[in-house]
């Protein structure tokens, strides 16, 4: 496969979900479109745009300028930025906020922000009098090729991550790949670390064109545009056969349970982003797949390789504070791993790798060869 050569002015994905179906819009400048796109979709509709502080210095005015020219009226809610919004009392916030707006059922939200926003916003319009549609407009690579796509809201818990929400899907995404030129790199590469798990888990050959064309998608340009509609395109495939996870969604849990686990270890904070901790876990998956025969150690040396290549963390001990309580202890990590989603009945369920685009749900592995795993690798033995 070879990069495309020339911009186009949008790339358009479709979900294929029936009367649910919708479109994934991605390119440069598509923001603007927005307002136009919206008042194609539902003449009249009033919105409601959820951002975050930092998203609304850059974004909310030209969002806001899109749906003004279509004649399309407005309100902003913006809460803070991080992960802390995704509570109960984020919530709170957001709904009471809608209410007050006076966003009926026929009206619209507009989540303009990157995941956190994306689950907050998304899960409060689904739960706003019963349910009202929104649009993902988002604005972090890891949004653009997951977390805007498929319909999963949600909060967080006290008790553990995305443990209160709703599969709702949205109306529309508009996927500006411009906007990312005001992450910070490694924002970006964190994100990066979604796109590359496309290709591991189901698609060789993006695999090696990611392997052949990473810089180019980090500048920007066709190669990105490309990457993230191909990323979508995945996505949307394995969403329109299994929208709720009863199967094949779960290979997009991919590096997420080791992944999970070293978030939660890290305190869900600033030392370890979310795509960071995907890569570390894509990179154990691959080699705990090694350990049990299922792929040639020289292919999950290759994944390594490429995360490594574009300056991702691929050992545990990348992980800042590595040697704090809490990581450097496979005990730990293995009751990090119990307190998972992905545990059935005292087994874990991992997705393994059988060849370089080719991922399988294992949904009964041993915890003490995971444990055995986690500790030689600890210990650097392998
Ligand atoms: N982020 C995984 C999924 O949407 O299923």
């Amino acid at each position: 496969m070879t990069a495309p050569l020339k911009h186009s002015a949008s790339i358009t994905v479709d979900v294929a979900l029936g009367d649910r179906a919708y479109d994934i819009i991605i390119g440069r400048d598509v923001l603007s479109s927005l307002g136009a796109r919206i008042a194609a979709l539902r003449p009249g509709v009033r919105t409601a745009i959820v951002t975050d502080r930092t998203v609304a210095k850059y974004w909310l005015e030209p969002t806001e300028a899109s749906l003004v020219k279509a004649g399309i009226a407005t309100s902003r809610i913006i809460v803070e930025e991080g992960e802390g919004s995704k509570s109960y009392a984020g919530l709170e916030k957001v709904s009471e906020a809608l209410i007050e707006a006076r966003i009926e059922r026929n009206d619209l939200v507009i989540a303009l922000g990157g995941g956190v926003v994306g689950d907050l916003a998304g899960f409060a319009a689904a739960i706003l009098r019963r349910g009202v549609d929104f649009v993902q407009v988002p604005t972090s690579l890891l949004a653009q090729v997951d977390s805007s796509v498929g319909g999963k809201t949600g909060i967080n818990s006290p008790r553990g991550k995305n443990l209160l929400g709703a599969f709702h899907q949205p109306l529309l995404v508009v996927a500006d790949t411009a906007v990312l030129d005001t992450l910070s790199q490694r924002q970006f590469r964190a994100g990066y670390a979604e796109v590359a798990k496309y290709g591991v888990l189901g698609d060789e050959a993006f695999f090696g064109w990611l392997e052949a064309n990473h810089a180019d998608i980090f500048t920007g340009g066709a190669a990105r545009e490309h990457a993230i509609a191909t990323s979508c395109r995945a996505k949307a495939a394995i969403v329109a056969r299994d929208e709720r996870e009863t199967g094949e969604r779960a290979l997009l849990n991919l590096g997420h349970t080791f992944g999970h686990a070293l978030e939660a270890a890290t305190g869900f904070s600033d030392r370890l982003f979310h795509g960071e901790g995907v890569s570390v876990g894509m990179v154990l998956a691959a080699e705990f797949s090694a350990q049990l025969g299922m792929i040639a150690e020289a292919d999950a040396a290759r994944i390594k390789r490429h995360l490594a290549a574009v300056g991702l963390p691929t050992h545990l001990q990348d992980i800042a504070g590595f040697s704090q309580e809490g990581l450097a202890d496979a005990d730990a990590l293995m009751a990090l791993m119990a307190q998972d989603k992905k545990v059935k009945r005292g087994r874990l369920t991992f997705i393994l790798l059988e060849a370089v685009g080719r991922a399988v749900i294992t949904s009964d592995v041993e915890p003490a060869l995971v444990r055995d795993f986690l500790a030689r690798k600890l210990a650097q033995k392998i």
